[in-house]
């Protein structure tokens, strides 16, 4: 049988088709726009989501014996807050997961309500992108708009949605709305009283691996799929990468080098940060994880080649890269303010340390380094947990640069090991589509049976001392610069 995994990401949704023994067979990505009406807001269009799945899909499918196609399932960028009217249209641009404008509902949660409450009610704190103080924002900046809501969802039950016709959403994914008590997986009531939401206007909760419904008659017939296509319920896109790249279990990392960077810590038992520094989420094989998420990653790299450079050729660019571990020049990821560990919307990317004889690879080389660091920022915090971590796996657009991946080797001090495929999101999809349809026995079966790793990057004893050194520096700097950055 044939399952397709929908990884739904912020700048493009990427459909892959696997089959039963996990060979990809194909992938199609299209890319939909992204706005910022204003600095530090994002939004997308969810009918460009869900129009871009169905381009891909009828390309996706060309060639292949559709009968054959058993389940779809999806990994999707999480917290970003699609509201739907009592007709089920969508009413207002959805509001992404590095949208900063909930500055003050944030700090009336954290502050006002309190983290204790907050973390006990639903195992997190509050994080400017996450869903709950969107909703927060809505009411009080939009109360025409929010007294329309009948139905509130993440992005990928959008499509889950579009296709089967069921508001559903998924343990990982519903982690990140701050409107779950995480331990208990169900819909925490002080947190709807809070948001001033009903448990009616939630959607229905699953694990990532059950069938929410079938493929809508009339789209199976106008694709040509049979009339039986499960849709299952699907993961946030961290969750479902950690699958994709076997990051099940207990004490399994995986770096994702996305347009978001994260660091994902996966767990048999539920466990919370007691400085909720990381996140403390679902996680898509029945259990729970760890996490650390910077909001900019691989798109740091992404903006400093191609609005400030003007290349698109990323490799050309690293090529001059020869001088790993002295670099004297610095960079801040903080392009979109920052979430983990410092939680803070109104952080900015920095350069500091440049002098005249400073080049072009220096700079491109500590955009890089910066981004390590930060995740190393979110490592340490795990390890300040007891959390024994010496290996990872890596996904994501940024894990394709051999240099990248050894950075992240050497400033994190982590065997880094390479799988088949860098398609995290979409590959976990269409593993728990594969589970879902009764292919595998569980999510950790078929991760065990189908992930293979085909490298490992070692670290490096002397190159660990140098970039322990910069690390220990890099560290001081956030600190110094933050209040500018206040003054906005
Ligand atoms: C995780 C997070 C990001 C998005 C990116 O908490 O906000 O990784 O899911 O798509």
């Amino acid at each position: 049988m044939l399952y397709i995994g929908i990884d739904l990401g912020t700048s493009a949704v990427k459909l892959l088709l696997m089959d039963g023994e996990g060979k990809i067979h194909k992938i199609v990505s299209k890319e939909y726009p992204l706005y910022f009406p204003h600095p530090g807001w994002s939004e997308q269009n969810p009918k460009d989501w869900y129009e871009k799945t169905i381009e891909g899909m009828e390309e996706l499918l060309s060639e292949t014996d559709r009968a054959q196609v058993a389940g779809i399932s999806f990994g999707g960028q999480m917290h970003g807050l699609v509201a739907l009217d009592k007709e089920d249209k969508v009413i207002r641009p959805a509001i992404l997961w590095n949208d900063g404008r909930t500055g003050k509902e944030t700090d009336y949660l954290n502050e006002v309500i309190g983290k204790e409450k907050l973390s006990e009610y639903t195992a997190n704190i509050a994080f400017a992108g996450f869903t709950a103080p969107k909703l927060l924002w809505m009411r009080e900046n939009e109360p025409e708009n929010f007294a329309k809501i009948a139905k509130i969802m993440l992005p990928k039950d959008y499509l889950a949605y579009c296709l089967s016709g069921v508001h559903c959403t998924d343990y990982s994914d519903a982690s990140g709305m701050l409107l779950m008590d995480v331990k208990k997986k169900c819909w925490s009531r002080p947190m709807m009283e809070i948001c001033g939401v009903k448990e009616e206007q939630l959607p229905k909760l699953y694990e990532s691996y059950e069938a929410v419904g079938v493929l809508k008659p009339e789209l199976a017939e106008s694709m040509g799929l049979s009339d039986n296509v499960k849709i299952i319920a699907g993961a946030g896109d961290n969750a479902a990468a950690a699958v994709g790249t076997g990051t099940v279990g207990d004490g399994m990392c995986n770096i994702s080098l996305g347009t978001s960077g994260t660091i994902f810590i996966s767990s048999k038992t539920f466990g919370v940060d007691e400085n909720n520094a990381l996140h403390s989420f679902a996680h898509a094989d029945g259990c729970y994880h760890l996490m650390g998420c910077m909001l900019s990653a691989a798109s740091c790299n992404k903006w400093w080649s191609e609005e400030i450079l003007k290349t698109k050729d990323f490799a050309a660019e690293q090529a001059d890269i020869k001088n790993l571990g002295n670099n004297q020049v610095f960079y801040l990821p903080y392009l979109m303010g920052e979430r983990s560990p410092h939680n803070d919307p109104k952080a900015r990317g920095t350069f500091i340390g440049m002098t005249m004889d400073t080049t072009r690879a220096d700079m491109t080389q500590a955009v890089l380094e910066g981004v390590a660091f930060g995740l190393r920022d979110s490592l340490e915090v795990a390890r300040s947990l007891g959390v024994k971590i010496d290996r990872t796996k890596i996904c994501g657009g940024g894990a394709k640069s051999p240099l990248w991946k050894k950075m992240i080797a050497n400033i994190m001090n982590l065997k880094v090991d390479v799988i088949e495929s860098e398609e995290g999101p979409g590959y976990g999809g269409a593993i728990l589509a594969a589970v879902g349809c009764g292919e595998y026995g569980s999510v950790e079966e078929a991760a065990g049976k189908l992930v293979k790793v085909t490298d490992t990057v070692e670290p490096e004893e002397e190159l660990v001392a140098k970039y322990e050194e910069r690390y220990q520096k890099f560290r001081k700097i956030y600190p110094a610069v933050k209040a500018l950055f206040q003054e906005g």
